[in-house]
């Protein structure tokens, strides 16, 4: 079918997809750690974001499809599998939602270059989801600074704000 992006911005969505799905992949990891240190609560909330990953990757994929351009699923980048702390893990995490948000600017600066309004348009809702995530992650490292070597206290404090654990979720 006609395309409606041109080909510098299939590119750039079809490169932020590798991060996205990385980013999925991180979080498992992430997840799986704290499945380790019996910690159910943080456990849950980073699976829960994986599939929050997993869903941004296949919503610009999607998008791509429907405008006529050509997708493409990618081998991801390297994932962190071994963590000292709760805390190294949380931070890794806030550090990588800043990366993300970084690289969604620049992807609607490409858009911007080539005077593509829809793309500009469909990328609203990363640059808004990217507030949420940032800032429910910096809360939580907040939470885990605070908690210090007390580690129930981040699992109660995740039991008592659910809508933490759930930001940026089904939205
Ligand atoms: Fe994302
Ligand atoms: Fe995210």
């Amino acid at each position: 079918m006609t395309s409606l992006l041109k080909q510098p911005v299939v590119d750039a969505i079809n490169g932020q997809v590798v991060e996205e799905f990385t980013a999925s992949l991180q979080y498992t990891a992430i997840a799986l750690y704290f499945d380790s240190e019996t910690l159910p609560q943080l456990s849950g909330f980073f699976h829960l974001q994986a599939q929050e990953e997993h869903m941004h990757a296949m919503k610009l994929l999607n998008y791509i499809t429907e405008a006529g351009g050509q997708p493409i699923v990618p081998a991801t980048k390297p994932v962190k599998n071994h963590f000292e702390s709760v805390e190294e893990a949380v931070a890794l995490a806030l550090n990588q939602e800043l990366k993300v948000t970084e690289q969604i600017n620049s992807l609607v600066s490409v858009a911007v270059r080539e005077n593509d309004y829809l793309t500009q348009q469909f990328l609203q809702w990363f640059v808004t989801e990217q507030l949420e995530e940032v800032s429910s992650m910096s809360d939580l490292l907040n939470i885990v600074r605070r908690a210090g070597k007390d580690l129930f206290r981040i699992e109660d404090w995740l039991v008592q704000n659910p809508h933490e654990a759930a930001a940026g979720g089904a939205a």
